[in-house]
């Protein structure tokens, strides 16, 4: 068994166990639709296993960055319809990330409205607009009816990842969004169903998922969680209970995967070895493992053989590498990222990184 060895995630036959993790880029043209150069950029990467997308929005009101695309229009499923159609072309397999930014946005992407949260608690950060870097204001915790209607709009943008052609869906649980400021005690201080205990914090990430998996079937679905995640005023108390329990939870619904990110050093600090989700993760979920966060060949390979993950998600590295897998086969050099190019450049440093012999 090997990184190179195909993987049945789901009932999806995968050529290798390289995901390509999911990348914002703010190349989207349009009113968030994905483009031609975004259909070149996919393409490029589909040797990777399973390929999952940036981030995209299931209605206007989950937008807090420039130039992402979103699935809730139909030029959206137009737009992706071309990317999948293209990358399935190529041999590749694709899952979309549904993605709602909660209080991570500004009132400038969001019609004059303030961004929603589980409850009114300040971020204290600033935020890129198109019209600069501006401070992120107090949000509004959301009414019940407010939370359903957002249930139902993941719903609607699973069912139109469907029509898109997509192979499956992952819900961004991740990096300090919605679903993880509903989860996590630091940013919800509820008292309804939907905060206090355990259970009612793990509701709305529980719901959205049963919601999904409607559309989908559970073994087309994924779920991302990053537990050391503490930017963007995240914390939590009790993170092996909480993200344990969570865990559980979609262990019980039948999800395809989990999708643990772990901390990459820098600002999120390293992982010391009683701090790893990893081992707890993968006691709690019955279903594939997905690992990211810093790994390079050496390391994937090891936490593969180990047993640790079934599958492990590069972002950087295939950023940089259309290539990667067969660049990891043959031990070549790789590409550095450039990351003035990341969020801008149009194709400088998204479809120009060069592959091996090219
Ligand atoms: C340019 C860029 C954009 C990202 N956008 C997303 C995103 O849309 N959704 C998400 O869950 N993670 C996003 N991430 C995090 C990556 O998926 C990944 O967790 C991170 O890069 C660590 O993995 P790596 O060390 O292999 O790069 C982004 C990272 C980068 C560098």
């Amino acid at each position: 068994m090997s990184l190179f060895s195909p993987y049945v995630l789901g009932d999806l036959r995968l050529a290798n166990r390289m995901v390509m993790a999911p990348m914002t880029r703010c190349r989207a043209i349009g009113v968030n639709v994905p483009g031609p150069l975004s259909v070149l950029y996919y393409v490029q990467r589909a040797s990777a296993g399973l390929i999952i997308t940036e981030g995209s929005q299931v209605s206007p009101q989950g937008v807090g960055f420039f130039r992402t695309p979103g699935i809730y229009s139909d030029a959206q499923v137009t737009g992706w319809k071309e990317v999948t159609s293209a990358v399935h072309r190529a041999g590749g397999k694709m899952f979309l990330q549904l993605w709602h930014v909660g209080r991570m946005s500004h009132p400038d992407y969001l019609s004059g409205s303030l961004p929603v949260a589980p409850s009114a608690l300040p971020v204290n950060e600033t935020i890129h607009t198109p019209a600069g870097k501006k401070f992120i204001p107090v949000p509004h915790a959301l009414g019940l009816t407010e939370i359903l209607k957002i249930v139902r709009e993941f719903q609607d943008a699973a069912a139109r990842a469907k029509e898109a052609g997509f192979d499956g869906v992952e819900i961004h649980g991740a990096n300090g969004y919605l679903l993880d400021q509903f989860l996590r005690d630091g940013s919800n201080h509820r008292t309804d169903r939907y905060g206090g205990s355990l259970a009612n914090r793990a509701r709305l990430p529980v719901e959205i998922a049963e919601a999904v998996v409607a559309v989908w079937g559970a073994k087309k679905v994924g779920y991302r969680i990053s537990p050391h995640f503490n930017l963007h005023a995240m914390s939590d108390t009790h993170p092996r209970e909480t993200f344990g329990h969570l865990a559980d939870r979609l262990s019980k619904l039948g999800i395809a995967y989990i999708h643990l990110v772990e901390p990459v050093g820098g600002k999120l600090g390293a992982v010391t070895p009683d701090a790893q989700m990893a081992p707890l993760i993968r006691k709690k979920f019955d279903g594939t493992l997905i690992l990211n966060g810093g790994y390079d060949k050496e390391r994937a390979t090891r936490v593969i053989e180990d047993g640790l993950a079934d599958l492990v998600a590069f972002g950087t590295p295939f950023l940089a590498n259309p290539d990667l897998p067969e660049r990891f086969m043959r031990d070549a050099p790789l590409n550095r990222e450039d990351m003035a190019t990341f969020y801008t450049g149009e194709e400088k440093g998204y479809t120009d990184y060069p592959v091996l012999g090219g």
